[in-house]
C-alpha cells in the first residue's frame, strides 16, 4: 500500500490537487491560499511543491495530498486513495492483493455506469417526446441537460442490458453497477435518468423520473459497491466550486430542486438522494462551510428533518438556517418556474432553525392555556438542549421565555429537570467525539512549539515528543519556515515559553469545559460531583 501511495504522490503534484479546491498563489518557494474551512481572514493555507505537503495555519491541519482530500471531502483514508489513484491513473488493484478482485469489480462497475450514460444521454436525443417532457415541461436549457448528463431509458424492458452486453459487459458487472432488476431485465425502464455523479466525476447510479403520473415517481439506485446513499450528496460535483466561492450550502428536498436551482443561478444547492440526511452528509458538508442552509418544506416532514439536522449539528460549529420564504410555492423549483430572481432572493432571506422551529412549535399550540404552554416548553426546551453555545442558547431561552410569560429562572428550574430526563443519551454521544480529538488551538500550539524545538534547535517541553512520521516533519519544518525563520535565538526562547505558557492554558481550559459538560450531562452522587467542581476551581486558580 506504500508503494501506491508512493507512486500516486510521484504523478500528482500536490499544488494540482489543492488547486481543484482553493486559488493557490505563488509566494517564494511556497504558495499561499485561503483556508478551505473559511476561518481565515488573510491567505493562511501553504503548500510546499518540493515537499508535497501543506499547512493551515488557521484551521492548524496539515499533511500530504492523502490527508487533504479526506479533510477536504470528509472522506477515509480509502476512498481517498481510489480517488486520488482514479485520478493519477494509477491501478491499485497492483498493490492492493487480497482486494485486487473487488478493485476490478469497481472499475469494471464504473465503466458500465458510464457507458450507460452516455446510451441515456443518446436515447435523450432520439425521443421528441422526451425531449418534450425535459425542455418544456421541466424547462431545462441545454447546457443543464448537458451539465447533469441527463438522459432518457427507454421502455423496452432490456435495451440497455442489450446495448451494454453487446460492449462485453457480464450479467454480474451490471448487477454490481445496479442496472438490473431482480429478474435480470433493465432496472429502469421509460424514465428520464438522471445520474449520480461523485466528486470525481464518477457515474455511480442514477435517479429516474416517470414523465407522467406513475408510480414510484423516482427509481433510485440501491446500495451498490460503488453508491452509499448515506454519504451521496447529490449536485455536489457541480456545486462544490460555488460553495467554495460563496461560503454556503443550501440543502434542498428533491433533486430536481438541485437542477433548476443551479440553472437559475444559486449553483450552492445540493440533496439528499432518497434518504433522510445523514451526520455523514452534514459532516461532509460542514468541512466545505459552516453556513448551511435548509431548504426544506414547512410540512411536518420539514419540521422533522430541521429538528434532526439541529441534534446532528451539534459539535461540528455548524450555522444552521432555514430558507422559508416560497410564496405559496410548493417547492424550489416550483418558485424558480415562477421567476429565478424569487429564489435568488429566498435564499438570502432566512432564519436561524432553532427560531425557525420556536416559531413552527407556537403554530401547533394554544399558548394561552396552561396545557398550552407546557407543551410548547416541553417541546422547546428538549430542542434548546441541543444548543451548544451558552450564550445562543440564553438567546434562545430569552425568546421562549417571553412567549410563556415566564422568567428565564422558572425556564431553568424546568430545563434542570428536563435536561437529565430527556437530553441524557444524544448528549453522551456528542460528548464522546468531543473528548477524542484535542482542540485544534492545542494541536496548533503543540505543532508550533514542535517546529522550534526541531528546527530552530530550542529546547522545550519535555512532554512533546518529536513526529516519527516524515509528513508531518516536513510540514512543522514549513511551520518554521513561514513563522519563525528569521527569529533570532533569544527570541525563539521567549517564543517557546510564550506558547508552552499558552498550551498550559488551553489544556486547562479543555479540561474544564469536559468535566462541566460531565456535570451537565451525567447523573452524579453528590461525592462525584464534589470532587469535579474541586477539580474545575483548582483549573480555573492555575488560569490566572
Ligand atoms: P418530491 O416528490 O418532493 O420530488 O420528492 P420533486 O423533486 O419535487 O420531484 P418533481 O418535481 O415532482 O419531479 C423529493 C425527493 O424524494 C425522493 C427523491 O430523492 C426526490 O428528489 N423520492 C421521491 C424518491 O426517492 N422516490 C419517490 O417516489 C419520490
Ligand atoms: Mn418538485
Amino acid at each position: 500500500m506504500n508503494d501506491a501511495k508512493e507512486e500516486i504522490r510521484a504523478r500528482l503534484p500536490v499544488e494540482d490537487v489543492i488547486s481543484q479546491y482553493i486559488e493557490l498563489k505563488r509566494a517564494g518557494r511556497t504558495l499561499k491560499g485561503r483556508s478551505p474551512w473559511g476561518v481565515d481572514k488573510t491567505p493562511s493555507f501553504m503548500v510546499s511543491p518540493e515537499k508535497g505537503i501543506w499547512h493551515d495555519f488557521s484551521a492548524n491541519k496539515g499533511g500530504d495530498i492523502f490527508t487533504f482530500v479526506m479533510e477536504v471531502e470528509g472522506i477515509s483514508f480509502k476512498e481517498a486513495l481510489e480517488k486520488l489513484a482514479n485520478q493519477a491513473g494509477v491501478d491499485i488493484t497492483r498493490y492492493a492483493g487480497g482486494d485486487a478482485r473487488l478493485a476490478k469489480r469497481k472499475t469494471r462497475a464504473r465503466e458500465a455506469l458510464e457507458l450507460a450514460t452516455k446510451y441515456y444521454q443518446f436515447c435523450l436525443s432520439k425521443s421528441r417526446k422526451v425531449a418534450e417532457y425535459v425542455f418544456y415541461k421541466r424547462n431545462l436549457n441545454r447546457s443543464t441537460v448537458k451539465e447533469f448528463r441527463i438522459g432518457y431509458a427507454p421502455k423496452d424492458g432490456k435495451a440497455c442490458k442489450k446495448f451494454l452486453t453487446s460492449r462485453g459487459f457480464s450479467e454480474n458487472e451490471l448487477k454490481d453497477a445496479g442496472l438490473l432488476n431482480r429478474f435480470d431485465g433493465d432496472m429502469f425502464r421509460g424514465r428520464m435518468m438522471v445520474p449520480f455523479i461523485d466528486t470525481t466525476g464518477n457515474v455511480i447510479g442514477f435517479t429516474a423520473r416517470v414523465l407522467d403520473k406513475s408510480e414510484p415517481k423516482y427509481l433510485n439506485t440501491q446500495d451498490t459497491l460503488l453508491f452509499n446513499k448515506s454519504r451521496f450528496i447529490f449536485g455536489l460535483a457541480q456545486a462544490k466550486e460555488a460553495i467554495r466561492k460563496s461560503g454556503f450550502v443550501v440543502i434542498v428536498e428533491g433533486n430536481m430542486d438541485v437542477i433548476s436551482s443551479h440553472q437559475a443561478g444559486v449553483k450552492e444547492a445540493v440533496a439528499t438522494s432518497g434518504t433522510a440526511m445523514t451526520e455523514q452528509h452534514l459532516k461532509a458538508l460542514s468541512r466545505l462551510t459552516n453556513d448551511i442552509r435548509l431548504a426544506y418544506d414547512g410540512d411536518e416532514a420539514g419540521v422533522n428533518a430541521t429538528e434532526r439536522a439541529i441534534m446532528m449539528a451539534g459539535d461540528l460549529g455548524i450555522n444552521l438556517t432555514v430558507i422559508s420564504d416560497y410564496q405559496g410555492a410548493k417547492d424550489p423549483d416550483e418558485l424558480i418556474q415562477r421567476g429565478a430572481e424569487l429564489w435568488q432572493k429566498a435564499v438570502e432571506n432566512r432564519k436561524p432553525a432553532v427560531e425557525w422551529l420556536l416559531d413552527k412549535y407556537e403554530e401547533k399550540v394554544d399558548l394561552k392555556t396552561g396545557f398550552g404552554k407546557r407543551e410548547y416548553s416541553d417541546i422547546a426546551l428538549r430542542l434548546l438542549g441541543y444548543v451548544k453555545d451558552k450564550v445562543e442558547r440564553a438567546h434562545y431561552e430569552e425568546i421562549v421565555a417571553h412567549r410563556l410569560d415566564v422568567s428565564r429562572e422558572d425556564l431553568h428550574g424546568k430545563a434542570d429537570d428536563l435536561q437529565r430526563k430527556i437530553l441524557e443519551k444524544p448528549k453522551k454521544r456528542l460528548k464522546k467525539a468531543k473528548t477524542e480529538v484535542k482542540s485544534d488551538k492545542i494541536v496548533g500550539l503543540e505543532d508550533s512549539l514542535l517546529a522550534i524545538m526541531i528546527y530552530g534547535g530550542i529546547e522545550g517541553p519535555s512532554e512533546l515528543e518529536a513526529p516519527e512520521d516524515e509528513v508531518k516533519l516536513d510540514e512543522l519544518e514549513m511551520v518554521f519556515d513561514n513563522l519563525y525563520k528569521n527569529y533570532t535565538k533569544k527570541e525563539l526562547e521567549r517564543e517557546v515559553g510564550d506558547l508552552y505558557g499558552a498550551l498550559r492554558r488551553e489544556i486547562a481550559k479543555s479540561e474544564i469545559e469536559s468535566l462541566q459538560m460531565k456535570l451537565e450531562n451525567e447523573n452524579l452522587g453528590p461525592e462525584e460531583e464534589k470532587e469535579i467542581l474541586k477539580r474545575i476551581y483548582e483549573l480555573q486558580k492555575s488560569q490566572k
